[in-house]
C-alpha cells in the first residue's frame, strides 16, 4: 500500500472478476461519466455455468475495446484522469490478471496511481454513491451481499474496515437459484427465469424447509432446500407439468426469501449500531426478496438500501467508486501486487 495524491480527476474503473467485461470512468465527486458492461453469458450459457478459460479469454478480446469506448464516450484523454481501479480478486483468476494487467499498463503509460480494488469492498462502497443515499449512506452499515459466488452479511465500519457477521456455510444464494432453475429445466442463469415462472405459481402448495432459520448468528445454508425440491420433483410426473413447476419455483423462492429476512434480522440485532441495510448482488434484484428484506428492516426501524439493479450485479462503476474512495485516503497500490482468487474482506487495509 502507497500514500498518494487524492483524485481531483476523473478515475477509470476496470471489472473481470467473472463473466461481465465491464468499463466505468467516474469524477472525482462520483458522478457517472461513462459506463459500459458487456455480458458473458451468452457465451457461458450452453455449459451451463461459467467457463473461467472461456470468460478469461472474452476479457482479453473485448477490454481495450471497452476502455476506448469509455474513454470516447466521457471525451477524454488519458492524460486527464487521476487514477486507474480494477478488480484484483477475489475471482477468477484469469480474468483478474487480465482486468488487472491492462489497469496497470494504464497505469504505467499516464504516470497514473493505480488501486488494486477488492470486488466485495467495491459492492459494499455502492450504497455510498452519491444519488442512492441523501449525501451518501453513512458508515457504519449492515450490507448483505447476494450474489451467484457471495453470500454474506457483513459490517461495513468503513473503507477498508469489514467484519464478517455470517455467510453460507455451503451454496451461495444465487447458486441456489441457478440449481434449482437446472432442476425446472430453466436456461442459465436460473434466477431471473425462476422469479418470472414463480409469479405464476402458488406458494403455498409447496412448503420448503427453510435452512437455519431461528438458528443464532447469521449464517446461511441452501444446500439442503435444494435437495428437498430436487427430492419433490422426483416425485412428480416427468415432464413436469407447467403449473406445478410454477408453484414449486413460487415455494422455492417464498422459502429462500423468509429465510433471508430471518438472517438479516439475527444480522441486525449483532449490529444495533447500524442505521441502514444494503443489499447488493444479483439475488437483490428478486422482488419478493427485496419485499421480505424491507420487511425485516422495517422490523428494526433501518432503512433498507436497494441500489438499481445494473449497480447490484458486476459493475465498474462500484469498481471506479471504490478507487475513489481509497484514493481520497491517500490510498494506491504498488503496480507489483497480485490479483488473488480469494481475498477475504477481513484481510483489507484501513482508510
Ligand atoms: O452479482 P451477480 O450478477 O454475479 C455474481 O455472481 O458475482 O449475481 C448473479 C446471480 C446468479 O446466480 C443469478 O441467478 C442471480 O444472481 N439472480 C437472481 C435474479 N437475478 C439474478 N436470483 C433471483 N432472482 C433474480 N431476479
Ligand atoms: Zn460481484
Amino acid at each position: 500500500m502507497q500514500t498518494g495524491p487524492r483524485p481531483r480527476k476523473p478515475v477509470i474503473g476496470i471489472e473481470s472478476s467473472c463473466d461481465e467485461t465491464a468499463c466505468a470512468i467516474l469524477a472525482p465527486d462520483g458522478v457517472i461519466l461513462a459506463e459500459l458492461v458487456l455480458s458473458q453469458q451468452a457465451d457461458h450459457a450452453p455449459f451451463g455455468g461459467v467457463v473461467p478459460e472461456i470468460a478469461a479469454r472474452a476479457h482479453l478480446a473485448h477490454l481495450p475495446g471497452l476502455v476506448q469506448q469509455a474513454m470516447r464516450e466521457a471525451g477524454l484523454h488519458f492524460g486527464d484522469l487521476g487514477g486507474v481501479a480494477a478488480s484484483c480478486g477475489p475471482g477468477l483468476i484469469g480474468g483478474l490478471i487480465v482486468g488487472a494487467g491492462m489497469a496497470k499498463g494504464l497505469a504505467l503509460g499516464a504516470g497514473l496511481p493505480f488501486v488494486a480494488v477488492n470486488h466485495l469492498e467495491a459492492h459494499a462502497l455502492t450504497a455510498r454513491l452519491p444519488g442512492l443515499v441523501a449525501g451518501g449512506a453513512p458508515f457504519p452499515y449492515l450490507l448483505l451481499l447476494l450474489s451467484g459466488g457471495h453470500c454474506q452479511c457483513v459490517a461495513v465500519d468503513g473503507v477498508g474496515r469489514y467484519r464478517r457477521l455470517g455467510g453460507t456455510i455451503d451454496d451461495a444464494v444465487g447458486e441456489a437459484f441457478d440449481k434449482v432453475g437446472k432442476l425446472l429445466g430453466l436456461p442459465w442463469p436460473g434466477g431471473p427465469a425462476l422469479e418470472r415462472l414463480a409469479a405464476t405459481g402458488d406458494a403455498a402448495r409447496h412448503p420448503f424447509p427453510q435452512p437455519l432459520r431461528g438458528r443464532a448468528g447469521c449464517d446461511f445454508s441452501f444446500s439442503g432446500l435444494k435437495t428437498a425440491v430436487a427430492q419433490r420433483i422426483a416425485g412428480l410426473p416427468s415432464p413436469l407439468p407447467p403449473q406445478e413447476a410454477a408453484d414449486i419455483a413460487a415455494g422455492f423462492q417464498r422459502a429462500v426469501a423468509a429465510v433471508l429476512a430471518d438472517r438479516a434480522d439475527h444480522a441486525m440485532a449483532m449490529m444495533p449500531e447500524a442505521r441502514l441495510l444494503v443489499v447488493a448482488g444479483g439475488v437483490a434484484a428478486n422482488a419478493a426478496v427485496r419485499a421480505a428484506l424491507s420487511g425485516a428492516a422495517a422490523a428494526h426501524g433501518v432503512a433498507l438500501v436497494a441500489p438499481p439493479v445494473r449497480l447490484c450485479t458486476d459493475n465498474a462503476v462500484m469498481v471506479a467508486w471504490a478507487g475513489i474512495e481509497r484514493l481520497r485516503l491517500g490510498l494506491a497500490d504498488a503496480l507489483d501486487v497480485a490479483p488473488r482468487p480469494r481475498w477475504p474482506l477481513a484481510e483489507l487495509s484501513a482508510g
